[in-house]
């Protein structure tokens, strides 16, 4: 039973005070894993935190249940399931690291048959599925991909008709790859968003549209009762969970487009983090103090959102990612074991590109009575030709923000002043390449899984997204078990 008692007993002094009280801050404060910098010091965390938080780990088993993410031991209780998707980096039980790897390169030879153009010539990808099925697909080609020409990739995921409509605008018909991205084979979105695709490929002259249909599923017999052909199912794990699988055969159009050594870097990058955070004390471990500096902002402060700015461009999906990696797998109410939680459980994970959200948000990030703890993440290199000022001004912006939150500045016209003393975490990256945000996107990873812990829920599963999904079926079906002001609504917009 985890021990929260000298977490909620904390009182740290204002940072700046920490600051002045330890020369050594930043270094102690820092985590260094190669091509990564996580710079710590600008939250609270501090001799008695890192004490408290690590007690609590200690009392909540965190050390035994990494173990047991490892092992591949059944962690996600709920659904009677392992949680491998470290095993799809080679990081986890030598089985599970042996089937990740020979569908790995089932994954590969098929991508070596397209760029070979067995399935005749492609340059688009139309990438179809929702949630985990394509917010890491998505941001994997939006980071890396954007010099890439091998394949032009655009993923698809709400079922308004005019995402779709996008996709056929910019696509030839005869030269897309149609890619079905879906755990289960069953999400209503993507499967009538895969068939109104493959109508478009008939209809626009394709021979053979259902040989250029490729399914990515841990449900291969689904894919092969809809009309894939059993060469083009790439399988995965049902114990890699659907946020947690663009390691995957989820992350095929990135391998497709980044080209199969990028993917491997990915994958690598990843293994690195999972490494760190298997092996490295807790005082030292990037996942965990992330978590600690999460947990006392929601558990002590009782902050209720945190935000993410990725001073990079080419980052601009991370947050929207994060959203579901943190939200869907530590927003609960209930813990592993049944009772219901008894404190608040994860933060509302938003964020946004700098600059542009220091001229839109930041008001209230400084001067708002709500306190958010804000993570700045941005690379030393430019990801662009242009002259070096643009990069310095963007560099210079993430730093100079940081340093606004925590130090204030008192006025005594009330609205001039800053109250300072609020936090944020900076993640420095050398370059963004595939290693380093394999690197960083393991690292969100096991900090969720901490988090989880030290909470006591089941980051792995994600039943509240049930019942609304049931509820549109049953009104798709006619249903007519809905409140006055829902049957009003779908009486105004379908005259039933
Ligand atoms: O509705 C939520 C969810 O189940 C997510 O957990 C998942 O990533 C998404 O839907 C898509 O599911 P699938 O990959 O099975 O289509």
């Amino acid at each position: 039973m985890a021990d929260w008692t000298q977490v909620e007993a904390l009182d740290p002094p204002a940072l700046l005070d920490l600051f002045a009280a330890d020369p050594g801050r930043v270094a102690r404060l820092s985590v260094d894993l190669p091509g990564l910098h996580f710079d710590f010091s600008k939250t609270h965390l501090d001799a008695a935190a890192l004490a408290a938080f690590q007690a609590l780990a200690k009392s909540a088993g965190l050390a035994a249940r990494r173990d047991a993410l490892f092992a591949g031991e059944e962690v996600n209780t709920s659904e009677h399931r392992a949680a491998e998707h470290t095993a799809e980096r080679g990081e986890g039980a030598p089985d599970s690291v042996a089937r990740a790897s020979a569908l790995h390169a089932r994954m590969r030879a098929l991508i070596d048959a397209i760029e070979a153009e067995a399935l005749g010539p492609i340059r688009h990808v139309l990438h179809i599925g929702i949630g985990g099925s394509a917010l890491g697909p998505d941001l994997l080609v939006d980071a890396l991909g954007r010099e890439a020409e091998r394949y032009d990739v655009m993923v698809v995921s709400n079922v308004d008709g005019a995402a779709l409509e996008e996709a056929f605008a910019r696509f030839d018909p005869t030269a897309t790859l149609l890619v079905i991205a879906s755990k289960t084979f069953t999400t209503t979105e993507t499967m009538l968003n895969a068939e109104s695709a493959l109508q478009w490929m008939r209809e626009g002259g394709a021979e053979d549209p259902h040989g250029r249909v490729i399914a990515l599923t841990a449900s291969p017999d689904k894919a092969i009762e809809w009309g894939v052909d059993e060469t083009r199912v790439l399988p995965f794990s049902e114990s890699v969970g659907g946020r947690y699988s663009l390691w995957s055969s989820i992350g095929f159009p990135a391998a497709l487009a980044l080209g199969w050594d990028a993917f491997e870097e990915l994958l690598e990058g990843a293994a690195e983090m999972d490494r760190h955070f298997r092996l490295t004390a807790l005082h030292e471990n990037a996942p965990a103090l992330a978590a600690f500096a999460d947990l006392y902002y929601t558990q002590v402060k009782r902050c209720e959102t945190r935000a993410t700015f990725a001073y990079d461009e080419r980052l601009r999906l991370l947050p929207s990612y994060l959203q579901q990696l943190e939200m869907e797998s530590n927003g609960k109410r209930a813990t592993i074991d049944g009772r219901p939680l008894d404190r608040p459980s994860a933060a509302i994970t938003w964020g946004g590109v700098g600059t542009d959200a220091q001229h839109a948000v930041f008001q209230l990030l400084h001067q708002g009575t709500h306190l958010v703890p804000v993570e700045f993440i941005a690379a030393i290199e430019p990801g662009d030709l242009l002259d070096e000022d643009h990069h310095r001004q963007l560099l210079l912006n993430a730093f100079a923000q940081g340093a606004a939150l925590m130090k204030g500045r008192p006025n005594d016209d009330a609205a001039r002043a800053y109250p300072g003393n609020r936090p944020s975490t900076t993640i420095l990256l050398d370059t963004l390449d595939a290693r380093t945000l394999g690197a960083l996107i393991a690292f969100y990873e096991h900090r969720v899984f901490v988090n989880a812990t030290l909470l006591g829920i089941n980051p792995f599963d994600q039943f509240g997204v049930e019942l609304g999904k049931e509820m549109a079926k049953a009104a798709g079906a006619g249903g007519s078990d809905f409140d006055a002001s829902t049957r009003d609504l779908i009486a105004r917009a379908f005259g039933e």
